[in-house]
């Protein structure tokens, strides 16, 4: 439930106490303004993790004000918890300005864990967001925030949640976790809302991977099955089919018989072609790695289909790293990978275009990228392009096996494959193989 324009909770008769984390300047700031001289609180420490060596030290008594003759405690950041035991303490306030949501997150949850309230101080007197009320059982969990004044009359947003007892404990801290990060969100936003944009892009991001992957190993799973119960007959047929082929010519059999023979081996022979890819695709096939020079592995294809290309108006830029690392692959199966995208693009381009193959080092990873200048791909074309079988060529023209085999063979390489695609204006596939030294 959200229900706007609540006033803070009203001060209770007992003080209560409070640890005030920061040491950074905000903190003592807000101890100034807001609890110095407020009856309702009793500052019972600091912590401290920004300014070195101040740790151990006391805020001198002449700046805490009268309600603190002696001072306040300032203890480092690690003693938290101890803190909270030793203290009794009834909120923790969090007065930091440039750490991140995570870590605020994980916080609050070790705060209320602990059995105190959880408080981020903003840059006005009043806090920015409460949650808590731990030390009575997490219930109810309510957290406030104030809103910007462009949205007045509402002041604050405050949210409580169910607090059914079937509500288990970590439901709850889940809950926390829901909240918090939902504040924050909010909180970011009235700052500035690209970092806010950024995260949800790639959440969503994340996402898409995850989903793509679990659907590609169930699949990988399935095929490898499949292919295996497939290849052993298959096997035995073709090995006979090839004997007879051998005697009906010995034997000088009638010529259609051995033509029928030869058509029969033949596409016994494509089957098993693609059962090999399928077993590619699956992983369950062993590739021999070897140090290998990308750069010379797609120049060799580029060798192959330069020409034949020339006379589709197709041509290709060649951006290679000229220092590029080696990496530890199999030379014959990367060469297959790029030959599938690089006849992908050719086809995407039926009335000519170019072709950039760039490489690059990017941290731990070599990259290297085919871009097209053809059709690009609508949104429900992308999501399916590494799904076996799946094509848009028409019958007889693709099988739809590219870059299903293509994603196996860069995944058995411990690499990955992302795209890049806008309907009219082209495609960017990007390879991302390891850096790794060959294994001794
Ligand atoms: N560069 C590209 N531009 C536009 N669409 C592409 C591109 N690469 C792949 N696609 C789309 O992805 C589909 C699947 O590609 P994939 O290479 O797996 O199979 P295919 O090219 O159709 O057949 P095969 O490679 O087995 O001959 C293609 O049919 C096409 O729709
Ligand atoms: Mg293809």
């Amino acid at each position: 439930m959200i229900a706007t324009g609540e006033e803070p909770p009203k001060p209770t008769m007992q003080p209560a106490r409070v640890i005030i984390m920061g040491a950074a300047g905000r903190d003592f700031h807000n101890f100034n303004v807001y609890f110095r001289d407020n009856p309702a609180y009793q500052v019972v420490a600091f912590t401290a993790t920004q300014i070195p060596n101040i740790e151990g030290r006391t805020y001198p008594a002449s700046l805490a004000g009268e309600l603190y003759p002696e001072g306040i405690p300032i203890h480092p950041e690690q003693q938290l918890v101890e803190l909270i035991h030793a203290h009794s303490a009834d909120q923790v306030v969090f007065a930091y300005s440039d750490v991140t949501h995570e870590y605020v997150m994980h916080l609050a949850s070790e705060v209320l864990i602990n059995g105190a309230d959880f408080r981020l101080m903003g840059t006005g007197i009043e806090p920015v967001l409460s949650l808590g009320q731990a030390r009575r059982s997490f219930l109810p969990i309510r957290a406030r925030t104030d809103l910007p004044s462009s949205l007045a009359p509402f002041k604050s947003i405050s949210i409580e949640l169910d607090s059914s007892p079937l509500l288990l404990q970590s439901g709850r801290i889940f809950a926390i976790h829901l909240v918090v990060a939902a504040l924050l969100m909010f909180l970011l936003h009235r700052f500035s809302l690209p970092p806010i944009e950024k995260a949800l892009e790639q959440l969503e991001m994340t996402q898409a991977q995850l989903i793509h992957s679990e659907k590609m190993s169930a699949l990988g799973e399935i095929y490898a099955g499949l292919t295996h119960e497939i290849n052993n007959p298959l096997g035995i047929m073709i090995g006979k089919l090839e004997l007879a082929l051998k005697m009906a010519k010995e034997r000088q059999l009638p010529a259609d018989l051995t033509r029928d023979l030869e058509i029969v081996t033949r596409n016994g022979l494509r089957i098993s072609e693609l059962i090999r890819s399928l077993l590619i695709f699956s992983r369950k096939s062993t590739l021999s790695f070897t140090e290998t020079a990308l750069n010379h592995v797609i120049a060799e294809v580029v060798e192959l289909v330069d020409k034949p290309y020339a006379k589709q108006h197709i041509r290709i830029e060649s951006r290679f790293e000229p220092k590029l690392p080696y990496c530890y692959g199999s030379a014959g199966h990367l060469h297959q990978v790029f030959l599938g995208l690089l006849n992908n693009a050719r086809d995407a381009m039926p009335q000519g275009g170019t072709i950039t193959l760039r490489t690059y080092v990017n941290s731990h990873f070599l990259i290297a990228e085919v871009e097209d200048t053809g059709t690009g791909m609508a949104p429900d074309v992308k999501a399916r392009i590494f799904e076996p079988f799946f094509t848009t060529k028409g019958v007889g023209k693709g099988t739809g096996l590219g870059l299903s085999v293509a994603y196996g063979i860069i995944k058995t390489h411990g690499g990955d494959i992302t795209v890049e695609s806008t309907p009219g204006k082209g495609s960017l596939f990007r390879l991302m193989l390891p850096i790794e030294e060959p294994r001794q």
